[in-house]
């Protein structure tokens, strides 16, 4: 394992799904019930943006820190831009949000977060993030063990997050198509996101495949184009699949990806594509 998000953290990639996250999490909120989240790839919650690491790749240049200057934002993106400067409201930004930050930070009272991570440091520090804070659950586990060993939740509501490195580049799709066949066996109900890079594009089709057959009721694909490039070489891309998304969302997303497009697009370059692979 040598994937260090610190490298990568508010780039394109975290833009999209952290939109995605605050939109469904908020969507989960319409309803007083509680709701548990489950995040099988956490991370360690917050990123400096002024550390070696990250000043080293300044990945986040061309992504949080464009959302973060322009102006008239779908509401997708101005929730988005919100909670970053929840997290940090200095200029310059030096500190990044995490999906278990963003997490935190919309959860009500009565919700619960799970948070998986298999690093021993990583999970170090997001326990010492969260140890006052009784809704907020760390794990120091496999995320994908944890889909069968910690689903159904009792609320019955909820979002799974998969966030996966792809250290194990394309064969990474068959943990993610086991853990979701887990996941949804326990709790058909179940929201689960899943992030996946795009590089050569074709190398997602078979993912994207399975999806139309997997046993959620309802599947939405929301992606994200930088450039037009189609190679293995870099990461050209990303997707978020939505299963079982809630109502509305692909709307706000209809509004806020072609907005992503244009600001995190190498020149001129961005495109996104919003597509029902299932819909019963
Ligand atoms: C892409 S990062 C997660 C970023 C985080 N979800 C966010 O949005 O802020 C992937 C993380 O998964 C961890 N990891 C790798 N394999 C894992 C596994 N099998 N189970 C749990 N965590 C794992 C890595 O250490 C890394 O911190």
């Amino acid at each position: 394992m040598n994937y260090r998000h610190r490298f990568h953290a508010g780039n394109f990639a975290d833009v999209l799904k952290h939109t995605i996250l605050l939109g469904v999490l908020d969507a989960l909120k319409r309803k007083p019930a509680p709701f548990a989240y489950l995040d099988t790839h956490a991370g360690s919650g917050v990123y400096a943006l002024d550390s070696e690491a990250a000043r080293k790749t300044s990945e986040f240049r061309a992504g949080v820190l464009r959302v973060l200057d322009a102006g008239d934002l779908p509401p997708l993106l101005r929730r988005y831009v919100e909670a970053v400067r929840a997290c940090d409201a200095g200029t310059p930004l030096t500190r990044y949000p995490g999906s278990p930050w963003l997490a935190w930070y919309a959860l009500r009272t009565q919700d619960r977060a799970l948070l998986c991570e298999l690093l021993p440091a990583e999970a170090v520090v997001l326990r010492s993030q969260f140890a006052d804070d009784a809704r907020m659950h760390v794990h120091q586990r496999d995320g994908y063990a944890a889909l069968a060993a910690l689903l159904p939740p009792p609320e019955k509501r909820g979002l799974v997050l998969i966030d996966p490195p792809y250290e194990a580049q394309e064969d990474e799709f068959r943990s993610i198509r086991h853990g979701l066949e887990q996941a949804l066996t326990r709790w058909p109900q179940a929201t689960c996101a899943v992030w996946y890079p795009i590089k050569l594009a074709r190398t997602r089709e078979p993912f994207l495949r399975w999806l139309r057959t997997c046993a959620a009721q309802q599947v939405l694909v929301a992606e994200l184009a930088v450039r037009a490039e189609n190679s293995p070489l870099r990461m050209n891309g990303c997707g978020v699949a939505l299963l079982n998304p809630p109502w509305k969302l692909d709307q706000a997303l209809s509004a806020a990806l072609p907005v992503l497009a244009r600001l995190l697009g190498e020149d001129g370059q961005g495109d996104s594509r919003l597509q029902w692979l299932k819909r019963e």
